[in-house]
């Protein structure tokens, strides 16, 4: 099927796009560990939306990796798993067109990590700077082998598709530079299976806070998620940090670095009004209450037809369980199939009648 046949075919369109007509294979997901929120949206969401006609997309929901720092909270991923469902289906992910699947239905990967884990070291690993991220973050003195495995784990997802191109928040570039490493020391060591995949970062690298810091997160309570009511949105913008120089709305302002505007840019459709608030804000003749008003508006406009695309699926919960069972079947047949040929390039698919029976 796909990916066995590829090097035989013709001549490559666009590097990791259609080779000689078959489409591209696109993968990226999320770990169920909330709801989504509109930094997600521009930092990769959006790109998979652009994608999902012209690559064979994979839309990974990545249940055990919640487990690499969340062992205590596993109670909580069952609802988190139908909410990240809600938000794909929300946004226009079309299952109809792509594959939306669970990680734990498709028990391969954990065979692939295995493998996976013997081509890469301890110290790769410990140079990833999300490991010490989280550590800092969680307070946590030593890493558990899961969570210093974190991004071996994310390689297997990617490589078990045999994916070429995986659209991902700035902060998961790291994770990719090990996918690739392990891609390319596969097939040195046995032989062509895996495209090296080329990472692709959304318009907005990351999105601010509404407090104003770094980055949109759950713990910082400081997100606009994709599920929020209008009023909600209005109040959260009501309160979002701006200008700490400028006391009277006569203070010419800043614009650059304002998390104000860097949304306006990011999700006001209005260019013109989004340049003469800009322009009023650096002279000094225009309020932060505007500013925020127009922006409340232009969010919820973004959001509106989200909202409704939410209702309709909300009524109707069975689809979602269809979606995910559908969806795990196909990206199954896909991993088993990459893993017959992983063991096969590596001379040990010694006993397949064996493992075909069983
Ligand atoms: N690490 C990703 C995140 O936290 C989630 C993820 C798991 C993923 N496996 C993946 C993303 C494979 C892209 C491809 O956002």
């Amino acid at each position: 099927m796909a990916g066995t046949t590829a090097a035989t075919q013709t001549k490559t369109v666009h590097p990791g796009r259609a080779v000689g007509g078959r489409k591209g294979r696109l993968l990226t997901g999320d770990r169920p560990t909330g709801r989504l929120h509109v930094g997600h949206y521009v930092g990769s969401l959006e790109n998979r939306l652009r994608m999902q006609e012209e690559y064979e997309c994979f839309f990974l929901i990545a249940d055990y990796h919640v487990l690499t720092t969340g062992a205590d909270r596993t109670r909580e991923i069952a609802g988190n798993i139908r909410e990240l469902v809600l938000d794909y289906l929300s946004v226009g992910i079309d299952p109809a067109k792509s594959t939306i699947y669970l990680q734990s239905l498709v028990p391969e990967v954990a065979v692939l990590h295995l493998i996976f884990s013997m081509l890469t070291t301890v110290p790769r690993l410990q140079r990833v700077p999300t490991l010490k991220e989280v550590m800092r973050d969680l307070k946590l003195e030593t890493a558990s082998l899961g969570l210093l495995s974190y991004p071996v784990l994310q390689a297997a997802d990617i490589l078990m598709v045999r994916a070429n191109v995986v659209p991902v928040g700035k902060d998961q570039a790291s994770h990719l530079e090990v996918t690739r490493e392990i891609a390319r020391r596969f097939n040195e060591q046995y032989g062509e299976v895996f495209p090296e995949p080329q990472t692709l970062t959304g318009r907005v690298g990351t999105l601010v806070g509404t407090d104003g810091q770094a980055k949109m997160s759950k713990s910082l309570d400081n997100a606009i998620y994709l599920s929020d009511d209008a009023a909600t949105v209005t109040r959260k913008v009501g309160k979002m940090y701006t200008d700490p120089t400028r006391i009277h709305p006569t203070d010419p302002g800043h614009v650059e670095g304002n998390p104000v505007f860097i949304y306006h840019d990011a999700f006001n459709t209005n260019r013109a009004e989004v340049e003469d608030l800009k322009a009023r804000y650096l002279k000094g003749t225009v309020g932060d209450v505007e500013v925020k008003q127009r922006l409340a508006r232009a969010l919820n406009e973004f959001l509106d037809p989200i909202r409704e695309r939410r209702a309709r699926f909300a009524a109707e919960p069975r689809r979602i369980e269809e979606v995910i069972i559908a969806g795990s079947r196909a990206a199954r047949r896909e991993a088993q199939e990459t893993l017959h040929l992983c063991l096969e390039r590596m001379g040990m698919d010694y006993f397949r009648a064996v493992r075909e029976e069983a």
